[in-house]
């Protein structure tokens, strides 16, 4: 049984897209490297996720993965702190899948707004399988088997947090209940000890009565961080607070990221689809040449015509990486065309090179000695998978199911 407080973890994962760019960076991947220094981190390539839309040719997959992984330690993921993994390398996450599309009713999954966009979007490819549809399930999975506090997502997949939180609640309910759980409950309170015991009943009442979150909360963390009781009575003591049955999964919140927009060469968001990407560990000359080139103002035909940094995405690009100081030259020179446009990107090519420069030489050692990755990995997959069994274990107890 784990003995880790589930109160301070956080999970996400990332598809297996190769190599991964600078809206990748700044969208998702910066603010990884800070939380890992914040929460107890699990982060993991979703392979199986890749197939749900791409099934057909598989043969890259391995190599996709490796550098993904290469990319994350690039940015500064580190795996001294960090649990990095692969998704596939954990099965906890299948049969934890198989046994929520138990519970899953299929209009949950029909709902989910990703699945008929998707579908709509990429109509190209046979989205009509049960894998698709089943993709928030197996997310949910992911999620549920770490029992996290928070996910860290974009806009785009707050909705299969939702799922998530739905499916644990649904669970709670269904095998969360005991015999004799108000009396277990209270036995369990009285194990807290000392002050806490009443501590604990307070707070319960301020929530029940009075939907007092922040008691909840101070209760909650009041149960996580006592480390004299038993798993069984913790979950006992936070199902109590809220309820009558036992809180086997608790419900994730989002983290939501900022994710500040990253144009992309020809001015539209940075994305693989769009061919318009400078790659994390570009090579330095090509990320000069991909800028000098890049989209501006469309107005500024001539050096000597003025431009609206509002219109051009080489701003958004100063507003990424430039200072007040340089901000205010651009501004004010470009709508004067007191500067050319390659004046204006030299800070901008500066600041990025020196980027993708970091980057470049962090991954080194890694594009060195690929074993240095599969030995990472193999033991990032073992520390996950010891809280996925952990978790698993009580699931399939809670569900009359073999333990192992
Ligand atoms: N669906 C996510 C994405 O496309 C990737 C993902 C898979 C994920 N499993 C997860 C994210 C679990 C957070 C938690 O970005
Ligand atoms: Fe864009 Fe800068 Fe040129 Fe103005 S001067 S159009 S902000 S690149």
């Amino acid at each position: 049984m784990s003995a880790v407080p589930t109160g301070k973890r956080v999970v996400s994962g990332m598809r297996p897209t190769g190599a991964l760019h600078l809206g990748n960076y700044h969208g998702a991947l910066r603010n990884w490297v800070e939380l890992q220094y914040q929460y107890e981190c699990y982060f993991f390539v979703a392979d199986w996720h890749a197939l749900t839309t791409g099934y057909e040719d598989t043969s890259g997959l391995p190599q996709a993965i490796h550098e993904v992984v290469i990319d994350w330690l690039a940015a500064g993921l580190n795996p001294g702190v960090a649990t990095l993994f692969v998704q596939s390398y954990v099965p906890e996450h299948a049969e934890l899948h198989l046994l929520l599309s138990m519970i899953t009713p299929l209009g949950w999954l029909e709902r989910v707004p990703s699945y008929k966009d998707q579908q709509q979007q990429l109509r190209e490819k046979d989205l009509a399988t049960y894998g698709f549809l089943g993709y928030p399930l197996l997310q949910s999975a992911d999620i549920l088997l770490y029992r996290p506090a928070f996910v860290p997502v974009g806009e785009d997949q707050v909705a299969h947090v939702e799922v998530t939180r739905e499916l644990a609640r649904r669970f709670n309910h269904l095998f969360g209940r005991e015999a004799d759980f108000e009396l277990k409950a209270e036995h369990a309170n009285k194990e807290l000890g000392g002050r806490n015991i009443t501590l604990y009943r307070q707070l319960r009442r301020r929530f029940q009565e009075a939907g007092d979150q922040a008691a909840l909360e101070r209760a909650r963390a009041l149960v996580e961080s006592n480390t004299r009781i038993t798993v069984a009575d913790r979950e006992r003591l936070l199902g109590y607070l809220e309820g009558s049955s036992v809180t086997i999964l608790p419900e994730p919140q989002v983290l939501l990221t900022a994710t500040p927009r990253v144009p992309g060469l020809d001015g539209r968001k940075m994305s693989k689809s769009y061919g318009n990407t400078i790659a994390m560990r570009e090579d330095p000359d090509s990320v000069v040449k991909k800028l000098r080139a890049m989209q501006t103002d469309p107005a500024r035909v001539r050096r000597t015509d003025p431009g609206d940094p509002q219109k051009c995405p080489v701003w958004e690009l100063h507003l990424l990486y430039s200072d007040d100081a340089t901000r205010q030259w651009v501004n004010q020179g470009c709508r004067t065309a007191a500067i050319g446009c390659l004046d204006c990107k030299k800070p901008v090519i500066e600041r990025i090179v020196e980027e993708v420069t970091g980057m470049r030489k962090r991954a080194q050692e890694f594009q060195d000695n690929p074993e240095l990755v599969s030995n990472l990995m193999a033991e990032g997959c073992e520390k996950a998978r010891e809280v996925a069994r952990a978790t698993l274990d009580e699931v399939r107890r809670a569900m009359h199911l073999r333990p192992q």
